[in-house]
């Protein structure tokens, strides 16, 4: 079945006893054994859960894993799969990522003796650089967040296997009906389902998904173990979202590329960071390992006293700290989502204070394109007003 149907489709065949469409909530932590030695196949919430199950069984056939474990927020799932490793194990992690991921790996991990060092992913020299004995964990973003960096998957997974190191793929920006981690040699997908997979600024949740059986069996025991699982009705409620995920991405997409455009054209802005962009150096790569373009994307104003005016004057555009809802987002990276990456880094990379993030809701393209431009004109008379004054 093509992936359309399969999203559709979740939960809808799974209730047995009344042929519900929509699979039911089950608000129940325990459940009753038939008799000692027995059991309905659920013991427990934490360990197994029946909404639960519906929503893990349908993200590991979309990413094409054997496993799937839904997590309360996407920092659980960092959080579940990080305990995978050992004190003394090395991490070789994507430079330009999720501030809250660098935040776990740098504030926590670090003082279980896991440690980590930050390299552009797609650059095999760097990645052989950074290569460690105890070296034991690739993780990558692709698209990076914020600023859309790309990495040859397969190429990078490749590398990987042949080291004996297990790569793990926050596929969060793309999501499984754009790209296929695992398809393309990845070992574990991590995905903030907060974003696009629920898609409506509405659910904090986390899935993880596994391949091989090995993996797949420590997963459920860390899982279990750590117990920062995802409850019925948020599993219920992500569910619902992913069933329109398809018709979703399609209309973020066009309306992230036509803005893109639009802003390539303005004179108020000086790089715009999106892989859909033929001149985005990841262009070609995000071709061959995806179906599709994300609906965020990064750019530059090419005068750091804009963003402030920008983000008051934005109306249709929420000035807020997210991504992937239907509603268009707008986050500065500098002061909120990556805050907690050095400055240095930061500088490194390029996620400075001309930076914007903008993640492009499903309304109507000319509303997104006339709040944005407003804005852009208001801050820039505001600018022009304060010099002459
Ligand atoms: C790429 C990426 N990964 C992980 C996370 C963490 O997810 P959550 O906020 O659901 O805990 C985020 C959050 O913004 C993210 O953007």
């Amino acid at each position: 079945m093509k992936i359309e149907s399969r999203l559709a489709q979740i939960g809808s065949i799974e209730e047995p006893v009344t042929g519900a469409v929509s699979f039911p909530v089950y608000q129940a932590t325990a459940f009753r054994h038939p008799k000692l030695g027995q059991s309905t196949g659920f013991d427990y919430a934490r360990t197994k859960s029946p909404t639960r199950k519906v929503l893990e069984d349908a993200i590991a056939g979309l990413e094409s894993g054997d496993a799937g474990f839904a997590c309360s927020s996407g920092m659980a799932a960092l959080q579940t799969i990080f305990a995978y490793f050992s004190q003394g194990d090395h991490l070789i992690v994507s430079l330009d990522l999720y501030g809250g991921t660098y935040r776990l790996l740098e504030r926590i991990m670090s003082r279980f003796g896991v440690t980590a060092t930050y390299v552009d992913t797609n650059d095999l020299d760097a990645l052989e650089g950074a290569y460690q004995a105890n070296t034991k964990g690739l993780v990558i973003e692709t698209p990076t967040n914020p600023l859309m960096m790309i990495t040859d998957l397969e190429l990078v997974c490749t590398w990987a296997r042949k080291k004996g190191i297990v790569s793990i793929v926050d596929n969060t920006l793309l999501t499984p009906y754009l790209q296929r981690p695992i398809e393309l040699g990845a070992d574990i997908v991590i995905h903030s389902a907060t974003k696009y997979l629920g898609g409506h600024n509405d659910v904090l949740a986390g899935l993880i998904v596994t391949k091989g059986k090995e993996l797949s069996e420590q997963m459920a025991i860390l899982h279990n173990s750590i117990g920062a699982v995802l409850g019925p009705q948020d599993s219920w409620l992500l569910m619902r979202g992913m069933k329109t995920l398809a018709l979703r991405m399609e209309r973020h997409e066009q309306n992230a590329t036509a803005i893109a455009n639009f802003l390539l054209e303005h004179p108020l802005i000086s790089n715009v960071y999106y892989p859909a962009l033929e001149s985005h150096p990841g262009h070609a790569i995000q071709n061959k390992q995806s179906s599709g373009n994300t609906g965020i994307f990064s750019f530059k104003v090419n005068d750091a006293r804009l963003v402030e005016p920008i983000l008051r004057h934005i109306k249709l555009i929420a000035f807020a700290e997210s991504l992937g809802g239907v509603e268009s987002l707008m986050t500065y990276p500098a002061v909120q989502t990556h805050a907690d990456i050095p400055l240095e880094i930061r500088q490194q990379i390029g996620v400075d204070d001309r930076l914007l993030r903008f993640s492009v809701g499903i309304e109507h393209v000319d509303d997104i394109i006339g709040d944005l431009s407003n804005a852009l004109q208001a801050a820039q008379a505001e600018l022009e007003g304060a010099s002459q004054s």
